[in-house]
């Protein structure tokens, strides 16, 4: 059965699940608002649930079932995305009941991820990690090639055939592997020249690319959507007095990555693990910065990454008082305080 179809516009109802009080329901629901948009969906509502005992056949309980309806229905939405896993049969049913298409957060970002890898690496894990997530749901996948967690990294469709996905799964795994391995070999040639490596990282629109485009004006592509970039970037950059650095964007960082991402996303890594200095840069003007700081650590922490950190704090043109907190302050879109930025740069080279 296909509910959507490729011209169509899909506007979408959102679902945010929290097991306790003491969760942020309105941030994450924002938060998966963004992310929708980012996928080209129009969000026209939310709602959310708190709760105590999972109902097994569509986790929500059938009270919350009936309002969703009625709000698809208010709202003439085609789509409802929740913001948790939900496994291939309660994403059936709910898909049933509800007379539309039903994903969830896991199918949104690897959506996202599919369309923003660049590189042949990129693609391949997002595909992988796409087929992973799938297999056990491939009864339960609905909607046109093109629409929301149906479209593949670049030209590739997805492949909804459970034996041929299998087959495809460990065709990637190798693809992959080689890749790793030649990569290893390119680091070890790399590495003898001896160049001071600064590694970007932070919350995915904290501004990374802007950033490297202002230090090294290279032109990166810098979006107000998550995940602009999904892809290392790296530059030769002179500073001042003659110091010359190597600089690396990295994919943005984001809570509750889905677990078949990692890979993905820790392959995006690999320059950071090998850097000198980190710039980790922080959206001051969101509200939730203090829990955005806490997933890039987290995850600095995970991979192992254990060199210097320098705080940036960025966006400081939309934010009044910034004082108490110890880092960099810029704006990388208005060029504020990037002289500082090198010369602290410039301090960790010494
Ligand atoms: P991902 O690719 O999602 O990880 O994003 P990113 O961290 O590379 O962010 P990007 O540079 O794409 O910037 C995100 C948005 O923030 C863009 O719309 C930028 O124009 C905007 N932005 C970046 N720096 C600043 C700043 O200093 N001030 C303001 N007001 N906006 C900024």
């Amino acid at each position: 059965m296909s509910y959507s179809t490729q011209k169509e516009q899909e506007k979408a109802v959102l679902v945010g699940i929290i097991y306790s009080n003491k969760e942020d329901v309105v941030s994450q629901l924002k938060e998966l608002e963004r992310l929708s948009e980012t996928a080209g969906v129009i969000v026209l509502g939310s709602t959310y649930q708190l709760i105590r005992e999972v109902n097994p056949a569509t986790l929500i309980g059938e009270g919350k079932v009936e309002e969703v309806k009625n709000l698809i229905t208010e709202q003439n939405a085609n789509l409802v995305i929740f913001d948790t896993e939900l496994s291939g049969s309660q994403a059936k049913n709910l898909s049933e009941y509800l007379g539309c298409k039903v994903i969830d957060r896991i199918t949104l970002i690897l959506d996202i991820f599919a369309k923003r890898a660049i590189s042949n690496e990129g693609k391949l894990q997002v595909e992988l990690a796409q087929l992973k997530y799938n297999l056990p749901r491939l009864s339960s996948i609905q909607g046109s090639q093109g629409s929301v967690g149906m479209r593949g990294p670049g030209e590739t469709k997805l492949e909804l055939n459970r034996r041929l996905a299998q087959d495809k799964i460990l065709k990637l795994e190798k693809e992959i592997a080689k890749i790793k391995q030649n990569r290893v070999v390119q680091k070890k040639n790399r590495n003898l020249n001896g160049v001071f490596k600064v590694s970007i990282v932070g919350y995915t629109n904290a501004g990374k690319s802007t950033l490297l485009n202002l230090i090294s004006k290279a032109g990166i592509y810098a979006d107000d959507k998550l995940f602009a970039t999904l892809d290392t970037t790296s530059r030769n950059v002179y500073l001042e007095y003659g110091k010359q650095i190597v600089l690396t964007d990295t994919v943005g960082f984001i809570n509750k990555l889905p677990h078949n991402l990692v890979d993905a996303f820790s392959s995006t890594l690999e320059e950071a693990k090998d850097a000198n200095l980190i710039l980790h840069v922080i959206d001051l003007s969101n509200p939730d910065y203090l829990s955005q700081i806490k997933t890039v650590e987290d995850v600095l922490k995970q991979n192992d990454i254990k060199a210097p950190v320098i705080k940036v704090f960025n966006k400081c043109d939309l934010v009044e008082n910034v004082q108490s907190l110890n880092g960099v302050f810029i704006s990388a879109k208005k060029n504020i305080g990037i002289d500082k930025l090198k010369k602290e740069i410039i301090n960790y080279m010494k």
